[in-house]
Formats: structure tokens, sequence, C-alpha cells
């Protein structure tokens, strides 16, 4: 059986407190948020704002890799505006544009709509979408062929948060009727152990600063992940240990889950080896590579990628993936004479050629 997924960024049941009765570690107010600082002031002054003038939110639109906070956020604008839950669903989830009318319809004044993945609605969709984000209405086209008859039908003031992967497969229209639009950047270490320690607490287990530390190093920028890792490392201590996090404790459970010293797991390393070995470090295509590994190339582009590009092992070339000479000695191999990546080394310094290109 395939191992679990440690550093999957995917929503597991253990982020959805309320049906797996968990306790949650999602902050619930603006001011528990941790990291993201310019975003969390943008928010905390369009809720001021809103409210002060009785008016829905102006629409937001986060995008960044997956269990950086976009639904948590979500659950936040929305309590802190009227105290009540977002209504969510997702681009896939909205099939037909009376999927979408039946949810827009339903909506109270002043609710928060939460659409994940908003890149994937189908186009049909999406045309249903524009009138009501900015005039609060949507024109229902009743019937077919000649006996077609359009209803026009007033809803409530709402704010859309929208959520996703892809900034650049949105359209120009899309984008621009959003008040807000944000990147997720992962987090500091700094503001990883912030959030860890905020969880330990929480959870009630005492924990040794160190071991925290050690799981704000292995989280791949990702609060998500070190929520994730913190409750393995409970269990593990639990049946282990004293029911203590220590450090020796920690790095038992890392190795368990063989979460390496860059918080890389078996699926970013097969990655990297097979770009390495298969490919000769790139470039390549990323559907090459999917079909190289068996794997979802949507996997491998949202959740693999972003944090292999943003600690330096992973370069996005016209031409395709490229492992660089950083990520060829992560996984103990050597470039190849041929490759860009030990040419550009023999000249520069990664960084440099990084720049150059
Ligand atoms: N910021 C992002 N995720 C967070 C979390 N789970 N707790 C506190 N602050 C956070």
């Amino acid at each position: 059986m395939a191992r679990e997924r440690i550093v999957t960024a995917s929503t597991l049941p253990e982020d959805e407190p309320s049906r797996s009765g968990q306790l949650t570690l999602r902050p619930r107010k603006l001011s528990d948020y941790i990291g993201q600082p310019e975003l969390i002031e943008k928010l905390r002054i369009s809720v001021q704002a809103a409210k002060t003038r009785n008016e829905a939110m102006e629409h937001v639109l986060l995008h960044g890799p997956p269990g950086l906070g976009k639904t948590t956020l979500a659950h936040i604008v929305a309590s802190e505006l009227n105290g009540s839950v977002p209504r969510i669903t997702s681009g896939p989830a909205l099939v037909r544009p009376t999927d979408l009318v039946s949810i827009l319809t339903n909506l109270g004044r002043g609710d928060v709509l939460f659409i994940d993945e908003i890149h994937r609605i189908p186009a049909a969709v999406e045309e249903y979408l524009y009138p009501a984000m900015e005039d609060y209405c949507i024109d229902v086209m009743m019937g077919a062929g000649t006996h077609a008859q359009s209803m026009h039908m007033e809803i409530q003031p709402f704010t859309l948060i929208a959520a996703t992967t892809r900034a650049g497969l949105l359209s120009g229209p899309m984008r621009s009727r959003f008040g807000i639009v944000h990147h997720l950047n992962f987090y500091s270490p700094e503001d990883l152990l912030r959030i860890v320690r905020r969880s330990a607490e929480l959870l009630n287990l005492p924990a040794e600063e160190k071991s925290l530390l050690l799981l704000a190093h292995r989280a791949r920028g990702t609060p998500r992940v070190v929520n994730r890792l913190l409750r393995r490392v409970r269990d593990f201590a639990v049946v282990r240990g004293q029911g203590q996090l220590t450090p020796a404790i920690t790095q038992d459970a890392l190795d368990l889950e063989a979460v390496d010293a860059m918080g890389l797991d078996d699926l970013d390393r097969r990655f990297m080896r097979v770009l390495a070995r298969d490919y000769d470090g790139g470039p390549a295509g990323l559907e090459a590579l999917s079909a190289t590994m068996g794997e979802e190339s949507d996997t491998l582009e949202d959740v693999v990628e972003p944090f292999l590009l943003q600690i330096g092992f992973l370069r996005r070339t016209p031409k395709g993936r490229q492992l660089t000479v950083a990520g060829f000695a992560h996984i103990h191999l050597k470039p190849p004479a041929q490759s860009s990546a030990s040419q550009a080394s023999t000249l520069f310094p990664t960084s440099e050629a990084d720049r150059l290109r």
C-alpha cells in the first residue's frame, strides 16, 4: 500500500474538525492570524469599511499553492463580517448554470461565498457570475429555442472569495471583478514556528522549543503541513515516548514519514530523480514527467513544483522543467556533463545563472 503523503496540501478530514470531531487549529479571527501581514491588513480595512457602510465587502481573489490559508481566510472574513460561515463550493462542482443560480439565490445579505479552484469553473457558468458579482443580479434563461425567455432575478449583496492555484488561467474579465487580488506566499520558518507553537498549546501538547523549530523547518512553508506533522508527531510521542515532544521523538517521527531535512517527501524526491535520471535533468515537459511517474500532472504542478521552485531545486524554462545543481546535489546525483545545469554551474553560481537566464 502506498504511504499516505504527509506533505500533501489537500484537505484531509483532520482539517475538518467539525466533521471528524478533532479540535480545529485554524484561527478564527484576523487578529489570531499569523503571517501574510499585507493581506491581513487589506482584509481588516475592507471588513471594517463594509461594516461601517453596512454594505457587502468587495470580492477577493486569493491565489497561491494549496495549504496556505485560503479557506481559513474565507471562514475568518465571514465570521468577522456578520458572524456567519461561508457558503463553500468549487469550480468543478458548478457543472451547470443552475448549480450556481441555486447557490446565489440562497445567499443572505452580506454573506460570503467561497469558490475554490475558480479556474476550473465552466465558461457557461462563469458568464452568470459576472452580473452577480457586479450588480447582484442574474438573468436566467428559461425554456429553449423560440420559446426561450430570459428572467431577471435580484440577489442579496454578497462577497465572493475565490481561490485558485493558477491565477494565469483566469480570464481578464474575471480578474478585473475582484477588489482585492492577492498572492499568498510560502510562510517563513519564523511564522511557522509561531503557528505550530500556538497549535501545540491548543492541543495541550508539552513540546520542547527545539522540536517545534524542527517541525517549522520541515513544513515546506505551509501551515497545513506544519499542523499535520504536529499531529503525526503527537501520535508518535504517545506510542513511542512519554507523550511529550522532544527533538529525538520529533526526528524519529519525521524519519518514519520520510520527510527529509528540506521538508521533502517521497513524491518530491521521486519527481527529482525521474527528471535527473530519465530526462538528464531536463528540460522536460510536465506531461512527459507525469506520464513517466504515473502521477496526475495537476498534483505535480500544484503541490510538488511550487516548493521546489521556491527553494531553487527546480527551474521552469520555455522548454520545460529543469533540475538545478542544488536539486541534483540534494538527491546525491551529479548533473550530466552536457546538461544546462552543469554548464551553468561551471560559469556562475546557480543563482547568478538563474538571473541571467
Ligand atoms: N496562519 C495561517 N494558518 C494559521 C493557523 N493554522 N494558525 C494561526 N495562524 C495561521
